[in-house]
């Protein structure tokens, strides 16, 4: 079974997405993760963000996978390396290159063929898993999602104020709604959660009643 987790950066995906997975015993694919692994080969091997065909001959040469709970480029975890500012800001072009997004799409459905795998994304209902047996697009006001976001960057250490958070936050969602191939939006048949005021097991708790309810048997 395939389970599709969408939206915007700060709605509380990955936290959900990874606790479901772990409830479940399922995989948990992180395509975000994905995307900033190429990003970060691309800069490593002076492959141009500009060259969308360089991109995806690049992106099709990495054997990208998700073990031991991180993920890795062949032999070598990436988990942390990938989740820098730099990577951050450099991952919109490779994003947008609708090459790249193909060759993601294949990768992305032969890592989940046959498992049983939550995957988490912004295209992963609407156009990576049309067939999944359950999409959800998870949301939360921009203030909430900038006031998370916040406060974790306070927790690690980082300084910048609330009104920067949420400017930076409203140029990656307009980035990703507005992209060509690809772009963020609900598939017409996702379960719209909206998360504000719901803690972390709010979200595990109604996701597992959405799949519950898939699950039993129609009558009629
Ligand atoms: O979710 P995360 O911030 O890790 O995503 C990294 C980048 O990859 C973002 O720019 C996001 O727009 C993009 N992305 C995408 N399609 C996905 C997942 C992420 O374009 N399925």
């Amino acid at each position: 079974m395939i389970i599709t987790l969408d939206g915007p950066a700060g709605a509380g995906k990955s936290s959900a997405a990874r606790a479901l997975a772990r409830r479940l015993g399922w995989c948990y694919m992180d395509t975000g993760a994905m995307y900033r692994a190429v990003t970060l080969m691309a800069l490593e091997r002076g492959v141009s963000l500009d060259d969308a065909l360089a991109l995806a001959v690049l992106a099709e040469s990495l054997a990208i996978a998700f073990r031991d709970g991180g993920v890795f480029v062949g032999d070598r975890d990436v988990s942390i390396e990938i989740r820098t500012e730099r990577i951050t800001a450099a991952t919109r072009p490779v994003a947008d290159a609708p090459p790249v997004r193909e060759v993601m799409k294949r990768m992305q459905q032969r890592i989940a063929k046959g498992l049983d795998v939550v995957t988490e994304g912004r295209d992963q209902g609407s156009v990576v898993f049309p067939h999944a047996e359950l999409k959800v697009f998870l949301t939360a006001s921009p203030e909430e999602r900038a006031l998370r976001r916040h406060r974790e960057e306070r927790a690690r250490g980082a300084a910048s104020s609330l009104d920067a958070v949420l400017s930076a936050q409203n140029r990656r969602d307009e980035g990703d709604r507005v992209r060509a191939v690809g772009a963020m939006k609900p598939a017409d048949d996702a379960v719209l959660v909206e998360t504000d005021g719901l803690t972390q097991d709010d979200v595990v708790e109604r996701l597992v009643q959405l799949i519950e309810e898939r699950r039993r048997p129609r009558s009629s």
